[in-house]
């Protein structure tokens, strides 16, 4: 049997009231777009959803991942959603769609990509993360604490299956190269270089034998464009259970609501809140910034579910600490540390403030 691929694959096409919601009308044109994708046999089976204003296009086949059929079923599912918003004036309409024509893959054009290429278990839980109004760094936390943290994953220390670690491979956003960490040997490596994630993002993990464990999208649309055109909200795919981290153990970084990169305007730090799909909308200040998880059961390559996995009260403190953080950072209005660093500040406003400065600056003699 050729191994099953779980794609997400997501783009901002617009939205309903500023950066806020997906349209329904948006999601259907999707679907139906999707269906086909399967009445072809480029897919086996697809979820639409969306976290906030980004469109998610969950999808399970068996092309192998870079695919650019179903690549370019994605592409042209985006464009029939942004068509769907272009004629509702929507906001923002289909700002993540950067190129005008297809080439194989979507990567590099706009949309995120999340991949994971796997030989399908006797039963095989994944789940899928998407989070709006952040950065795909905003899994480096999450991705250390589930497959290194010995202190959320107790499996680290209990189950034979996974006690020997798990490596991690890290992306340099900036100077495009990766760099395979191996853990618990090289943990304060990774971790010295994974506390910066705006520049060095957990790509990948794998287990020590290579099977797959999880994947991070991993798009930077700021720099593919040179310009600031919207946040790379991120996604990701972590398999689960059976000689990998128990759901629960994938779930429990998330009970923190750590500060990430990307509340309004993609300037701003901000707790992450994990909500449900009823939540998954950025409303205060554009945000605070939410993650939601979908659980499912891939199932002779069909995707059984989901399961709204942060629909549960056990999450609700999480969410009652994001919110008094979110007044916390809220106070310091436009000073660092709420607002990024002048290095990371997406709206270039900065440099222009600065150039209409530049003479009234006075030297100090030394
Ligand atoms: C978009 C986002 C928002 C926008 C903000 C300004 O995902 O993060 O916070 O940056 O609403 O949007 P524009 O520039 O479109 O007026
Ligand atoms: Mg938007
Ligand atoms: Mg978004």
């Amino acid at each position: 049997m050729a191994k099953i691929t779980v794609s997400i694959i997501k783009a901002d096409i617009g939205s309903l009231a500023g950066h806020h919601i997906v349209y329904d009308e948006c999601i259907e044109a999707a679907e139906e777009s999707m269906e086909k994708g399967v009445d072809e046999g480029i897919i086996l089976d697809y979820y639409v959803t969306n976290c906030g204003d980004d469109l998610e296009l969950i999808m399970s086949h068996r092309k192998g991942e870079s695919n650019p059929d179903v690549h370019k079923l994605a592409w042209d599912t985006f464009l029939k959603a942004a068509e769907v918003s272009r004629k509702f004036k929507l906001y923002a309409a289909g700002q993540d769609l950067l190129k005008d024509t297809f080439s194989g893959n979507v990567k590099g054009m706009g949309p995120g990509v999340a991949e994971i290429e796997f030989e399908e278990r006797r039963s095989d839980p994944i789940v899928c993360f998407m989070a709006d109004k952040t950065e795909p760094g905003a899994f480096n936390l999450p991705m250390y604490k589930i497959f290194a943290d010995p202190f959320n994953t107790a499996g680290l220390i209990i189950d034979p299956a996974i006690h020997d670690g798990f490596i991690f491979e890290v992306y340099d956003v900036i100077d495009h190269q990766y760099v395979r960490l191996s853990c618990p040997e090289e943990l304060y490596d990774l971790l010295a270089i994974i506390g910066t994630p705006g520049r060095y993002v957990v790509r990948k993990v794998y287990k020590k034998d290579k099977t797959p464990a999880a994947v991070v999208s991993t798009t930077r649309l700021s720099l593919i464009a040179g310009k600031y055109v919207g946040k790379d909200d991120p996604c990701a795919i972590v398999r689960a259970q059976h000689g990998l981290p128990a759901v629960g153990e994938v779930l429990e970084p998330f009970a923190f609501p750590f500060l990430v990169a990307g509340w309004m305007r993609g300037s701003h730090h901000g707790p992450l809140m994990p909500v449900s799909q009823e939540d998954a909308k950025c409303t205060r200040f554009d945000g605070p910034p939410r993650i939601l998880a979908l659980g499912f059961q891939v199932s002779d390559g069909k995707l059984i579910g989901p399961a709204d996995l942060f629909d549960d009260p056990a999450f609700d403190e999480a969410r009652r600490l994001a919110n008094q953080i979110a007044d916390y950072m809220r106070r310091h209005g436009p000073f660092m540390p709420h607002r990024l660093g002048p290095e990371e500040i997406e709206y270039t406003t900065l440099p222009q403030v600065l150039e209409k400065l530049k003479d009234k600056f006075i030297k100090e003699k030394e």
